[in-house]
């Protein structure tokens, strides 16, 4: 995939992507301290409109608070600003929306005490994460030999950059092992999520899904929470192990960036008949609906740009 993008808003101004850069020098770039989001704009019959703007950039800031960070140079109405700005300036219909805090200056010596914190958001056409044809047909999966990152050895409710080594590993094996993603466990061997991404199974007619103490808790989720509510099908938030995973009818993972994907085969094991489930396929359907502003109940997730 190649970032094309016109302007970024970096620093404070919108500048063209090649003045864009950061030196070499960073402490974030060093040691992962950047904490960042990912965002989608969506085209709809009003013009493009950023979903869920405020429950991301909300979570940008508590990404910065978990870390220790209280001295961020702007405030929540300029961070939603500015993704605005950036879709605007680019001529987006749809985007995906990358906004970042990293260091500016300070952090050696692994001391976040004097750091002074600077902030940048790119938007770019970054269509399906894992490709159409993922969304139609499903993916195949591997139970990671990685465990999700522990809450004592990271934070896990904050999409802080250090984080996403554990993603990438469990991601390349993945990869290497010919399958397209991984599902992580927790420490105690039961199921927590993906590499940047929620995790729900089928089984009878139910929904389940881990419950958070080790997930990213995701506003794709939660959205998926509320269409759920919607179609009056039962949901529980529960343990699951590997075992629930083989033998549900139907397994799908949820985020900003690849939306509703089916998995379709998990260790070699086809999941319910290898194709992608009813259920599935249903909350695809709503999901689409919502996020192009088809649904009038969710405009409230809709922030036109
Ligand atoms: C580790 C992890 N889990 C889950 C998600 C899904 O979150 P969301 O639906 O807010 O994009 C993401 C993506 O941000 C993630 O990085």
């Amino acid at each position: 995939m190649n970032v094309e993008s016109k302007f970024v808003w970096h620093q404070g101004k919108l500048v063209p992507y090649e003045k864009a850069t950061i030196h070499f020098l960073n402490t974030s770039f060093h040691y992962g301290t950047g904490v960042f989001e990912g965002l989608r704009a969506y085209d709809t019959s009003k013009g493009p409109a950023i979903f869920r703007l405020k429950d991301h950039m909300e979570r940008l800031l508590s990404s910065a608070k978990i870390l220790g960070v209280n001295n961020l140079p702007y405030d929540l109405d300029t961070l939603m600003e500015s993704c605005k700005e950036v879709v605007k300036a680019n001529d987006l219909k749809e985007a995906y929306i990358r906004p970042m805090f990293y260091a500016r200056e300070g952090g050696w010596g692994l001391s976040l005490k004097e750091t002074v914190w600077d902030y940048s958001v790119a938007a770019w056409r970054w269509d399906k994460y894992h490709g159409n044809q993922a969304k139609n047909e499903g993916i195949k999966a591997k139970v990671s030999s990685y465990n999700r990152n522990h809450i004592n050895v990271s934070l896990t409710k904050g999409k802080i950059c250090g984080n996403y080594v554990n993603s990438v590993l469990a991601k390349a094996e993945a990869q290497r092992s010919g399958v397209q993603e991984a599902i992580m466990l927790d420490s105690n061997g039961f199921v927590a999520e993906c590499t940047g991404q929620n995790l729900f199974i089928v089984k009878k007619g139910q929904i389940k899904t881990p419950v958070p103490h080790l997930i990213l808790e995701g506003l794709t989720r939660d959205t998926i929470f509320s269409l759920i509510e919607d179609e009056n099908i039962p949901l529980e938030e529960m343990i699951l192990t590997r075992d629930h995973l083989y033998l549900a009818d139907e397994v799908f993972i949820v985020g900003t960036a690849n939306e509703i994907l089916p998995m379709v085969e998990i260790d070699g094991i086809t999941i319910g008949d290898g194709k992608p489930g009813p259920t599935c396929r249903k909350l695809q359907e709503l999901y689409e609906k919502l996020i192009h502003g088809k649904l009038e109940k969710y405009w409230n997730h809709l922030d036109w740009v």
